[in-house]
């Protein structure tokens, strides 16, 4: 009975930035739990690949080439999946960046390009799905920020501040949506080790500061946050909204 509550069967979810990392494993999650799911980036041949994937478990995915910074696409793909499935249950806003760099050396173009991926992709795919789900009266929101929106972090101003205001905008929805019956919540990961990563990570001495922050002593894989996004995303979480949760090793406990 418990585990039902846990079932996205017949759902239909969108992931952005699906076509590798995080998004990849979080959109495979929701399939899992029996979700249909449309997978977006700006790369086809990434998204048809984690479609491809997803199909394997019984469930419709469809792979879209969006550019979600773009107002212009954000409504095309919309209007496609609502033209395919006639809803949108489930919004993971995951597409994210990192561009870093002393405070005094980071040029304003690249401080520009920081906020429009990371908070103005989660503003647009909020609105435009957003007015979909109103109109429902329903939906689940999931905005992936990171502990970096919490804590501060030298060379990162401008990823702080932009995942910062994922969190905040989080919080404001949740607050404005919340009688139509919309859970907007944030996951926050700190570090995870993706293609993104993978690089960093090579290098030990990089890894193991890394790793002597965390209590839990490693770093996080993509599927350390699949349990965390299908909660979100099911009616288990139905009492949850405006929340923020850190899958971090135990890193902002401390
Ligand atoms: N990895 C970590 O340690 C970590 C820690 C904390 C938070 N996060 C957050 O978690 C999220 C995912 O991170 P990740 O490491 O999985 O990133 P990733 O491996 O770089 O994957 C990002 C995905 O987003 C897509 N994408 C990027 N810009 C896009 C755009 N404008 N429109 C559509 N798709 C776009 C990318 O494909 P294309 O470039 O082909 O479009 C790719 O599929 C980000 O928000 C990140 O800030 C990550």
């Amino acid at each position: 009975m418990c585990i039902e509550l846990f079932s996205l069967r017949d759902k239909v979810a969108l992931v952005t930035g699906a076509g590798k990392g995080l998004g990849r494993s979080m959109a495979t999650a929701l399939a899992e739990s029996g979700a249909h799911v449309v997978v977006v980036s700006r790369t086809l041949p990434d998204v048809e690949s984690t479609a491809k994937e997803i199909q394997d478990n019984g469930v419709k995915s469809i792979p879209l080439a969006a550019d979600v910074t773009q107002k212009e696409d954000v409504i095309r793909m919309v209007e496609k999946i609502l033209r395919e499935f006639q809803t949108i249950d489930i919004l993971v806003n995951n597409v994210g960046t990192f561009m870093g760099g002393p405070f005094l050396d980071f040029s304003e173009e690249d401080w520009r390009k920081m906020l429009e991926i990371n908070l103005t992709s989660t503003y647009l795919c909020s609105k435009v799905v957003g007015k979909h789900m109103v109109e429902r009266q329903r939906g689940k929101i999931i905005n992936v920020s990171s502990a970096l929106g919490i804590f501060g972090a030298a060379g990162s101003s401008a990823y702080c501040v932009s995942k910062g205001g994922v969190i905040q905008l989080t919080k404001a929805l949740a607050v404005e949506w919340a009688k139509y019956n919309i859970n907007v919540n944030s996951i926050a990961p700190y570090s995870m080790e993706t293609e993104k990563t993978q690089a960093m990570l090579k290098d030990e001495k990089v890894k193991n500061a890394i790793i002597s922050k965390i209590p839990l002593k490693r770093i996080g894989q993509p599927e350390d946050l699949s349990g965390v996004v299908v909660f979100l995303a099911s009616k288990a979480s139905d009492y949850i909204t405006g929340q923020v949760l850190c899958v971090d090793g135990g890193f902002s406990a401390q």
